[in-house]
Parts: structure tokens; C-alpha cells; sequence
């Protein structure tokens, strides 16, 4: 598949201290849905798109996220040798992916994150993945978005409606519809219930452009103290067009604890050696509460 995105952007310096004390020493993009870690479901998705360079943001205790998409010698032998074929055919399909590591030094908020990916991007357009949030693996939100940057040219970000009460977790946005997009007026990061702008929800996928660079390096401390990526789309606002496409499919809080738990029932009754056991104890289980 052509794609006019070819580079994914994977954050991944983040403290988890939602997910304590499962990430007090392994990284919260390992934690599993099913038997995938998140971080992988971002990459597949990714891939479904045609993108097959990434570009990871790790942090201290990250080493894990590595490993994973490294080649593991051993177990490759293992698995030969004991005729584990489709294990073995799993663990290395995504052999021909380039992937490159940056370390964040310090953990100074997302909008940081991005900037250090500045000398490795040269000047084209970029998808930036947020690996707590999963996205239906059926659902294809990216390559929507992809679309509708090929026809703007201009950044695109996912939106979700949120309950009022739980804008403060997220990004909020300002926006009219145009079609089936929203025209971005203005975004904060994590307002107040009464005093944000909508319940529109900025949601862990977005399409940007080099010049967020540029901004990100003038950018100051905001919300928490760190550098807001919504601050700098704030700027960028003043200068071109920004574009929010609601999602039409599922999309699950992994960070979150239920969250978490949706993702891994939800991902668990669509695989096919486990669906139909596992709807069998869920139904026998409800029906005994
Ligand atoms: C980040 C962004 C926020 C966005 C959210 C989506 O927040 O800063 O604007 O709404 O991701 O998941 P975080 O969840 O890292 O606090």
C-alpha cells in the first residue's frame, strides 16, 4: 500500500504511574492485551496503513520495548527445533520493520517528546501514536485520517466525545463541522469541566506536519509542567488549518485500569482460539453475580 505517511512516531517515555506498581520497572507500552503488548498493537496499525519506519521514544526502564522488536536468537532456535512453527512465524513477522530508538533524558511531557524526533524527520509528514490508546484493530481510524490529510494537507488529529466530567483527562477542542470534519478553532489541554470549550476529546492519533518542530522549541511549560503537544497545536492554529475527524469506531483507555480491562475483553472475545471459552466463562460469571 502507497502512503503519503511513511514515518510513525511512537511515544513511549511516560512514568505510568496510572498503571503502578505493574510499571514500576517494566514499561506500561508492555503491558499485554491478550498476548500482544500495546506498543505492537500501535505498530500493526501503523502497518495496515503502509508505514513501516518508526521512530520510538523511550526513557529510563524502557529497554524491554527494544527486546521486543529485536531478534531473539535463542527462542527463534528453540521454537525451530521444537517444529513451533506458527509461534515462531509470530514473533517474526515484523522482522522487516525499521525501527529507531530515541532516549527523552528527561520525562518533560509529550510535547518535548516530539521535539526530540526533530533531527531525525526530515521535512515531510509524520503519524504520532499514542500506544495507551487502542483502537479496534478492525477500525481503520489511521488510514481514514491518512485521507483526509492527502485531500488537506494539513494536520489531522483524532477526536472522541467524552463525558463532561472527564474532559479534564484530555485534550479539548474548539471546532466547527465541516463535512464530516471538525475545523479546529482553538485546543486546551486538560480544562476544568466549566470551562472547557466542548467534549470533544483529542484521542492518541495524530497527522503533523515539520512545522510543530519550530514550536515545540518555543514552546513553554503548561499544563502539569511540562510541554503540552496540545499547546503547540494551539500555535499552529493561528497559522494553518488543523482538522479533528470523530472516530467511528472503538477506541479503549489502556492506561487506564478499566480501560485495560475493556480493551483485554473486548480483544479477547474477537480472537479466535479464545472467544468462545471465554464468552462461555463470561456469561456463566454475570449470570452467577
Ligand atoms: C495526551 C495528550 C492529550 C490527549 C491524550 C489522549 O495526554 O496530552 O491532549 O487528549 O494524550 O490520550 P496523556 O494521556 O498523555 O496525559
Amino acid at each position: 500500500m502507497k502512503t503519503t505517511i511513511k514515518k510513525a512516531i511512537l511515544p513511549a517515555a511516560g512514568l505510568g504511574t496510572r498503571f503502578l506498581p505493574a510499571t514500576k520497572a517494566s514499561p506500561k507500552e508492555m503491558l499485554p492485551i491478550v498476548d500482544k503488548p500495546l506498543i505492537q498493537y500501535a505498530v500493526e496499525e501503523s502497518i495496515s496503513c503502509g508505514i513501516e519506519e518508526f521512530i520510538i521514544i523511550t526513557g529510563k526502564h524502557k529497554r524491554a520495548i527494544e527486546d521486543h522488536f529485536d531478534s531473539a536468537f535463542e527462542l527463534e532456535e528453540k521454537l525451530k527445533n521444537t517444529g513451533k512453527k506458527k509461534l515462531l512465524e509470530e514473533i517474526n513477522k515484523l522482522s522487516h520493520i525499521n525501527f529507531a530508538y530515541i532516549r527523552q533524558r528527561i520525562a518533560l511531557g509529550l510535547g518535548h517528546a516530539i521535539l526530540c524526533v526533530k533531527p531525525f524527520v526530515s521535512d515531510e509528514p509524520f503519524a504520532v501514536l499514542l500506544s495507551d490508546d487502542i483502537i479496534d484493530p478492525d477500525y481503520p481510524l489511521l488510514r481514514e485520517m491518512i485521507k483526509i490529510y492527502e485531500q488537506k494537507r494539513c494536520p489531522v488529529i483524532a477526536l472522541e466525545e467524552v463525558p463532561k466530567a472527564e474532559v479534564q483527562r484530555y485534550g479539548i477542542i474548539d471546532g466547527v463541522l465541516e463535512g464530516d470534519v471538525y475545523k479546529i478553532n482553538d485546543l486546551v489541554e486538560k480544562p476544568e469541566p466549566r470551562n472547557a470549550p466542548s467534549n470533544l476529546a483529542i484521542i492518541g492519533r495524530y497527522i503533523l506536519t515539520p512545522d510543530i518542530f519550530e514550536i515545540l522549541e518555543k514552546q513553554r511549560p503548561g499544563f502539569g509542567g511540562e510541554i503540552q503537544l496540545t499547546d503547540a497545536l494551539r500555535e499552529i492554529v493561528r497559522r494553518m488549518p488543523i482538522y479533528g475527524y470523530l472516530i467511528k469506531g472503538k477506541r479503549y483507555d489502556a492506561g487506564d485500569k478499566l480501560g485495560y480491562l475493556k480493551a483485554t475483553v473486548d480483544l479477547a472475545l474477537k480472537n479466535k482460539e479464545l472467544s468462545e471459552s471465554f464468552k462461555k466463562f463470561l456469561f456463566e460469571k454475570v449470570k452467577a453475580e
